[in-house]
Formats: structure tokens, C-alpha cells, sequence
């Protein structure tokens, strides 16, 4: 039995969907644990169909994979529904798809509460994808959310927005200068959705246990990533969720004692969106060849991604707080063709060296990053399958990786293909 977190151990966009496909079809359950419809996922089926998911786990082609949108999770009904509509559509069987019946949704008002709350900030906006995230979490901990079985009981779910429409729609006209929503409007809207999702709504926290007790894989996957989480993140340029290893307890109800495996997908250098502090950015030309050799461009957005190199600190810090096992390395073939390789092994702030992550944000804000020059490569790496298969070069920057995270090195991405992978330790055997 094996109960495995994936986790960005970056800012998101790490190639989580390598390590599904790595692990995916080995797995009996698949579990979302956080976030919502911020995330993006392409799966692809095995005859090359792709699929872009938001919200669905990545297990859902696979039949033999049962998939579960967590307690932790945010759900759009609307985008679910299309989610679920569009893989009907195109011939996947979708009836292996369960929802927590203490999942939290994101109704019309988070979303345009999102939005305008985001053009309001002006030049101080965090740059969330505008799905309505952040306000259906605020409701969540305000104890004024609306949960997916709320839809069980109308009477009930109608108390709810009524309730909640009494605030938001008092911040939508007067602070924000919109219109109002109606509660009925909103009420009627969401009981028909739930028409089409009512029979999938369970106690995934005991299914999950009783899969676990039979010795069954299950697989957590984080969104995100951990610099994005909203305790150990920059925050407030973080998400509203905790994609970190201590949130798939929280966000599944699997007791943190079963997992036994946390890999913490890392790229071969670095990428964020949206605002926030990032101290290896590059703004030159090397960001730019990052941008386009590693065609970093956000799933959900279409928004260019900020690129660096790789941030040992980061990388560091991953590892201590999500208490990782494994690393996955990915998009290492992007960094072939260069003739060095910087790797930031510390910051220096207002003169005073840091080996470990700043404790105020200010001093984040200030990071310069310290580099080390690693020999670069130039072949094309994206036919090895042992490490034995690659230049010296890209295996010292491998070596010297996981000494500077402090954590071991159990696969590598070494092309966009689902094969192309390096497999050093097979976690599943
Ligand atoms: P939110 O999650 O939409 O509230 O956005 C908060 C921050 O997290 C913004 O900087 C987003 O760009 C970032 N973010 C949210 N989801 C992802 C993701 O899947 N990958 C990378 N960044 C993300």
C-alpha cells in the first residue's frame, strides 16, 4: 500500500502531470486535495487525445482508478459539470468520480467578488486567475460557505445565500460599484446544477480510509504549489489553499500517519504567475529562452510565466516543510544548449548572507540571489531513460541539485512525452 502526495515544490507549473502519468496507472484513487478550478492539468489518453482539466483528478481515464474531489477542495459547479460534459463527449467514462460531501462551493458572487476585488487593488493586485478562489475560502473560514451537500437540503442551502447575498451584495454596490446578484436567481441556478451531480456526492474521507485499511495506492495531488501555499507561501501573493504536504491530511481526512511517500515536483529551474517576489527572475534574454524553449504559458490563464533559474533556497525549503521523500526533476532537457548553468544557492539581503529562506517578507522582497556556474550540455538529452544515458554535465547539475535540496532524486523529465522520463527509483515497486 502506498499513499503518495504529489506536490509543486516550486510556485505551480512544475509538470505535476509527468509524475501522474509516471504513478497514475498504478493507483487505485486519485484524490484532489485543495484549490479549485485555479489549477490546469492536461491529461492525455493512450490512442494521444488530450484532455485540459481544472477541477476533474487526473485519474479519470483510467478505469480502474477511482477519483475524488477532496473536502479541501473549492468546486465550481458550472465548470465541473462542463468538465464532466466534455469527457462524456469525447467517450470517457466518468462514473469513477466522487465528490466530498463537505466540499465547499464557489458560487456566482466569489467570482465577481474575485475580479472587481482584483481591479480594485490596482497596482497591489495579487494576480489570481479571477475563478473566485480567494473569496470562497474567506467564506469557508468565516463559517459562511455554501457546501456541496447544501444542495441535499434546499431549504437549508436557501438560508445560506440568502445570508451570504446580505453582505456580498452590499460590497458588490457600494463598495465595488456593481449589481447586486438575486438570492433566488442564485438558489434556482444551483439546485439544477446539482441535478447532474447529486449521485456522485459521498463520504470520500471513509471511502479513502477503508481503501487505505485494504492496502489500496492512492494518489494526492497537489495544485499549486508550496511558495503559493497560504501559511508557508510569500504571502500574501499566495493562493488561498494549502497545496503543502500538511493540507492532503487536512484536505482529504486521510490521517497524515498513512501517507507514507510526500515527491515534491520540482522544474529544472523556476517559473511563477502572478505577482509576488521571485529572486532569481530573469528579465533578459535567458528568461526569455526559458519562456519560450520550456513554452511556459499557464493552462488555466494563457498567461506568460515568469522565468529563472533553479532557487536552492526554494528547492530547500520544499523539502523541510512538506517533509518530502523524493524529488521529480522535470523539463531538464529545456536547459540543454546552454553553455553554464546558474544555480542560486543563497540570497544575499541588504549584505548579510541567507542560506535559508528569509523569516520576514521583507528581507524576501530584497533576496539577490547568490549563483553558483555549472557546466552546461548540449546534447539532446531527451532519449535517456538511466542517468547513465546523460552528459556528465547534466548529471553533476542533477547531483548538485539534490545536495543543495537535501532530498533524493527519484526521477527526471526529460522531454515533453509521457515516455520521456528517467525512472532512479521506482516508489511503487
Ligand atoms: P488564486 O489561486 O486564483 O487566488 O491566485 C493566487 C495566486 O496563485 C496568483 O498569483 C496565481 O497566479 C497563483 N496560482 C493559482 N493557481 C495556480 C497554478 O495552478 N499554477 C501557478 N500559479 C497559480
Amino acid at each position: 500500500m502506498t499513499v503518495m502526495v504529489l506536490i509543486g515544490a516550486q510556485w505551480g507549473d512544475e509538470g505535476k502531470g509527468k509524475a501522474t502519468d509516471l504513478y497514475g496507472e498504478r493507483m487505485q484513487w486519485v484524490v484532489r486535495y485543495q484549490g479549485g478550478n485555479n489549477a490546469g492539468h492536461t491529461v492525455v489518453r493512450p490512442d494521444g487525445q488530450k484532455f485540459a482539466l481544472h477541477l476533474v483528478p487526473s485519474g479519470i481515464l483510467s478505469p480502474q482508478v477511482t477519483n475524488v474531489i477532496g473536502n479541501g477542495v473549492v468546486i465550481d459547479p458550472g465548470v465541473l459539470l462542463g468538465e464532466i460534459a466534455e469527457l462524456e463527449d469525447r467517450g470517457v467514462d466518468t462514473s469513477n468520480l466522487m465528490i466530498s460531501a463537505d466540499a465547499h462551493l464557489i458560487m456566482p458572487y466569489h467570482v465577481a467578488i474575485d475580479k472587481v476585488a482584483e481591479r480594485y487593488l490596482g497596482s497591489s493586485k495579487i494576480g489570481t486567475t479571477g475563478r473566485g478562489i480567494g473569496p470562497c475560502y474567506q467564506d469557508k473560514i468565516a463559517r459562511m460557505g455554501v457546501r456541496v451537500q447544501d444542495v441535499l437540503d434546499p431549504s437549508i442551502l436557501a438560508q445560506k445565500v440568502e445570508a451570504a447575498l446580505d453582505v456580498k451584495n452590499q460590497m458588490l454596490v457600494k463598495i465595488y460599484n456593481r449589481k447586486g446578484l438575486d438570492p433566488q436567481a442564485v438558489i434556482d441556478a444551483v439546485l439544477d446544477q446539482a441535478e447532474a451531480f447529486k449521485h456522485r456526492i459521498a463520504d470520500t474521507r471513509l471511502k479513502l480510509d477503508q481503501a487505505v485499511d485494504r492496502g489500496e495506492n492512492v494518489l494526492l495531488e497537489g495544485g499549486q504549489g508550496t511558495l503559493l501555499d497560504v501559511d508557508h507561501g510569500t504571502y500574501p501573493f499566495v493562493t488561498s489553499s494549502s497545496p503543502t504536504a500538511g493540507g492532503a491530511a487536512t484536505g482529504s481526512g486521510i490521517g497524515p500517519t498513512r501517507i507514507t511517500t510526500v515527491v515534491g515536483i520540482l522544474k529544472a529551474y523556476t517559473t511563477r504567475v502572478g505577482s509576488g517576489p521571485f529572486p532569481t527572475e530573469l528579465l533578459d534574454a535567458s528568461g526569455e529562452y526559458l519562456r519560450e524553449t520550456g513554452h511556459e504559458r499557464g493552462v488555466t490563464t494563457g498567461r506568460a510565466r515568469r522565468c529563472g533559474w533553479f532557487d536552492a533556497v526554494v528547492a530547500r525549503y520544499s523539502t523541510r516543510v512538506n517533509g518530502l521523500t523524493d524529488l521529480f526533476i522535470t523539463k531538464l532537457d529545456v536547459l540543454s544548449s546552454l553553455s553554464t548553468v546558474p544555480v542560486c544557492v543563497g540570497y544575499d539581503v541588504d549584505g548579510v548572507r541567507f542560506d535559508e529562506m528569509p523569516m520576514t517578507q521583507t528581507a524576501f522582497h530584497h533576496a539577490k540571489p547568490i549563483y553558483e556556474e555549472l557546466p552546461g550540455w548540449s546534447e539532446d538529452i531527451t532519449g535517456a531513460r538511466t542517468l547513465a544515458d546523460l552528459p556528465a554535465n547534466a548529471r553533476r547539475y542533477l547531483d548538485r541539485l539534490e545536495e543543495l535540496a537535501g532530498c533524493r532524486i527519484s526521477a527526471v523529465g526529460v522531454g515533453p512525452g509521457q515516455n520521456e522520463t528517467i525512472v532512479v527509483n521506482d516508489l511503487l515497486a
